[in-house]
């Protein structure tokens, strides 16, 4: 073969070096604790499903367009998971009776999308997911948002960087079929063109309402509807369950004086077809974020698609790496000091025993303290640098002299500060 192979990733999909992996995992711990806290428990599940899983419920576009699939050698239709809300669903009704409900549950799996590659979406991402199953009150949906906005909060970020834009499916399908006489389907096909609305011109968002059989006058009804506050909005169909349900969380939320970060936005239906009740999207206020950050809802029959009879409903979120990367990014939250604890490397001499360093980098590891011997035999200022480069903190120095006085010298490489300790208290020095 005279032509050499590629050095980059497949498309859409990332190399993590370790910095890389150094800021992911700082910025996944920060979210384990805050969900940790609230109580929330982590699962995780396997990456291959059966393709009929997503095929189900997830949605023409997700499950017909973006997923990767693949039939195994067993003759069985496979696919690499697109979300977690089908796993999860099936993992609830898998143990149903063996669960204490309500759950508090949290994964953060990676996950696989055939998508148009651009700024915040790619192929291989990682999403946090959060969810509640078993509790059927707008508290459950009222708990994920709380959530969503400790997690943002917990980064530093406040009301300036981030909007929660929330509506409701049934307020949703009560308020078209009040437009526009809709059916269930009906107000389905709405929601897919208004879900479109911000990523297509307007003349063909009115196109396609047009095309479903909507008005000139119907069409600026809906138009009005995304400009107003959730209590004019409920006006429009003040009998229905999901303008109730939508009353109730905003009301909380004030109560909270959480509503400074959440809007009530008639725009917001989700692609996802399973949602049923509160829908909402978290959005990055910084115009060059303009993807979704998180999105998520209420799904009140999947659970249903296992065990018949089943009356397991759920709610939750799912949040990408990608996006949140680039929102702590563009808004200065990622902190110069993550990951800096201390780190030494253990310099060498020829005229030390190896086995002399070994027992103290033995030592310090048995102490906890991030420590590594340097590797090869090179000039003490290549050691430096190396240290030096691989963010090590201190050095530590044994030389023949060190060693026949029972002493190590430390080194602190920010203050450039040396002192010597006995060998035996050597782990007092970091
Ligand atoms: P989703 O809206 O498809 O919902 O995705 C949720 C979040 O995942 C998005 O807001 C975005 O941050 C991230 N995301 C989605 N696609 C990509 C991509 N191609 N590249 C990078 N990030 C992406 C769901 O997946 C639902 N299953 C969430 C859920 C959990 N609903 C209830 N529980």
């Amino acid at each position: 073969m005279s032509e050499k192979l590629s050095t980059q990733p497949y498309k859409g999909t990332r190399d993590f070096y370790p910095a890389d992996m150094q800021l992911r995992n700082w910025f996944f711990g920060v979210i384990r604790r805050v969900l940790e806290t609230a109580a929330f428990e982590e699962y995780n599940g396997p990456m291959l499903e059966s393709l009929e899983l997503y095929a189900a419920k997830s949605g023409e576009e997700l499950a017909g367009k973006q997923t990767y699939n693949f039939t195994d050698r067993g003759n069985r239709h496979v696919a690499i998971r697109p979300e977690m809300t089908p796993t999860v669903a099936r993992m609830v009704a898998a143990k149903m009776n063996d669960l204490t409900f309500p759950l508090k549950w949290f994964s953060i799996p990676n996950m696989y999308r055939y998508e148009a590659t651009q700024r915040g979406r790619l192929r291989e991402f990682w999403q946090l997911n959060v969810d509640i199953f078993g509790c059927d009150t707008y508290e459950a949906d009222l708990d994920c948002i709380i959530a969503a906005i400790n997690i943002l909060r917990a980064f530093g970020a406040d009301e300036s960087m981030f909007t929660v834009r929330i509506n409701n499916r049934r307020f949703f399908n009560d308020a078209i079929a009040a437009i526009a006489g809709t059916d269930a389907e009906g107000a389905k096909a709405v929601s897919k063109v208004i879900d479109r609305k911000n990523k297509v011109p307007r003349e063909v968002y009115e196109k396609d309402l047009t095309a479903l059989g909507l008005s000139e006058s119907q069409i600026a009804r809906i138009d009005a509807l995304y400009g107003m506050s959730v209590r004019d909005a409920v006006a429009v169909c003040p009998a229905s369950v999901g303008a109730q349900e939508l009353l109730n969380l905003f009301e909380m939320l004030e109560k909270l004086g959480l509503d400074r970060y959440c809007v009530f936005d008639f725009g917001i239906v989700r692609g996802l077809d399973y949602y049923t009740g509160t829908v909402f999207e978290v959005f990055d206020n910084a115009p060059e974020n303009n993807r979704a950050m998180f999105g998520g809802g209420r799904y009140d029959n999947l659970v249903g698609l296992f065990v018949k009879n089943a009356k397991v409903s759920g709610v939750g979120f799912g949040m990408g790496d990608v996006t949140l990367e680039n929102f702590l990014i563009t808004h200065d939250l990622i902190l110069s000091s993550f990951g800096r604890g201390v780190k030494v490397l253990v310099t060498r001499f020829d005229d030390v025993p190896y086995e002399s360093y070994l027992r103290l980098v033995e030592t310090l590891h048995a102490a906890g303290v991030t420590a590594s011997l340097y590797l090869g035999s090179k000039k003490f200022g290549k050691q430096i640098d190396y240290a030096v480069k691989t963010d090590c903190t201190h050095i530590c120095v044994m030389g023949g002299d060190e060693l026949a006085r029972g002493v190590v010298r430390v080194k602190n490489l920010a203050t450039r500060e040396e002192r010597d300790f006995p060998l035996s208290e050597i782990t007092t020095a970091f």
